[in-house]
């Protein structure tokens, strides 16, 4: 059995055709999908998908591009919509320090404000750090005290000493695509040095398919390709990663069928 624990399955990529999407990664033994919003709209849109869905779960959260859009209102509703059932965390919520993005105190701002959120909650929380490893890390760090129910760190593509970082405070590392890709060489070095009992699975789908599919519309059917990959990395037997990684998110996000 394999988990997706972040993909986008309400994307308008897949709106044609989710229902075969899900099917067909099913027969190719991937059992539970964590769908993940980005912000209000798409987060009560995770939710009524995963109501509709016995084996989808969602995580509800803004997003830091999205982060200029938060006010006390939204959190309030985050917080109603984390009633349901099927909302297993917090996310994706974190920084992305790139052009285009609002600015870094907001960020950082709407950042702490969901982990306090996600602690409230009882909730893990599902981190995206773009370009921003360093202030992530020392926001977390902060919040040290705030992260007893745990979270990963999605698409982790980070170095050792990050890596390190993440596992010392707790958080477990998500393994997507980038992990496969030829140029990954640094993330592969990593990723070796990560016990697989802190590693859970994510394809992040439909974006960052990975390699040889790079490009492609990504799909949790690609998830077996990604454990494969990893068990290179760690010398280990795919059936293990599988396994394992599996353990790990039904554990984190308190998955049942
Ligand atoms: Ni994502």
């Amino acid at each position: 059995m394999f988990i997706d624990t972040h993909c986008h399955l309400t994307d308008k990529q897949f709106q044609k055709d989710i229902e075969k999407v899900l099917a067909f990664s099913e027969q190719l033994g991937v059992k539970f999908f964590v769908t993940s919003g980005f912000d209000l709209d798409s987060s009560i849109k995770a939710v009524e998908f995963a109501s509709l869905h016995k084996n989808v779960f969602a995580t509800i959260g803004i997003y830091p591009e999205h982060a200029c859009l938060a006010d006390e209102k939204t959190f309030a509703k985050l917080e109603e919509l984390a009633k349901n059932k099927k909302v297993v965390g917090i996310g994706e919520i974190g920084l992305q320090f790139t052009d285009k993005a609002p600015a870094k105190e907001v960020q950082i701002k709407v950042f702490e404000r969901q982990i306090d959120l996600a602690f409230d909650l009882q909730k893990p929380i599902v981190i995206h750090c773009r370009e921003a490893m360093g202030i992530c890390l020392e926001t977390l760090e902060k919040k040290r005290d705030k992260l007893v129910y745990g979270g990963t760190m999605h698409c982790f593509s980070g170095s050792r000493e990050s890596a390190l970082r993440v596992l010392k405070l707790g958080l477990n590392i998500s393994v997507g695509g980038v992990s496969t890709f030829k140029n990954a060489t640094n993330l592969k070095e990593a990723l070796s040095n990560v016990p697989l009992e802190r590693i859970v699975l994510e394809t992040d789908c439909p974006y960052l398919a990975p390699h040889p599919y790079r490009g492609q519309r990504n799909s949790p059917a690609f998830l077996p390709t990604i454990a494969e990959n990893l068990a290179k990395i760690l010398g280990k037997d795919a059936s293990e990663v599988e396994k394992v990684t599996s353990q790990n998110a039904l554990k984190l996000f308190g998955l049942e069928g």
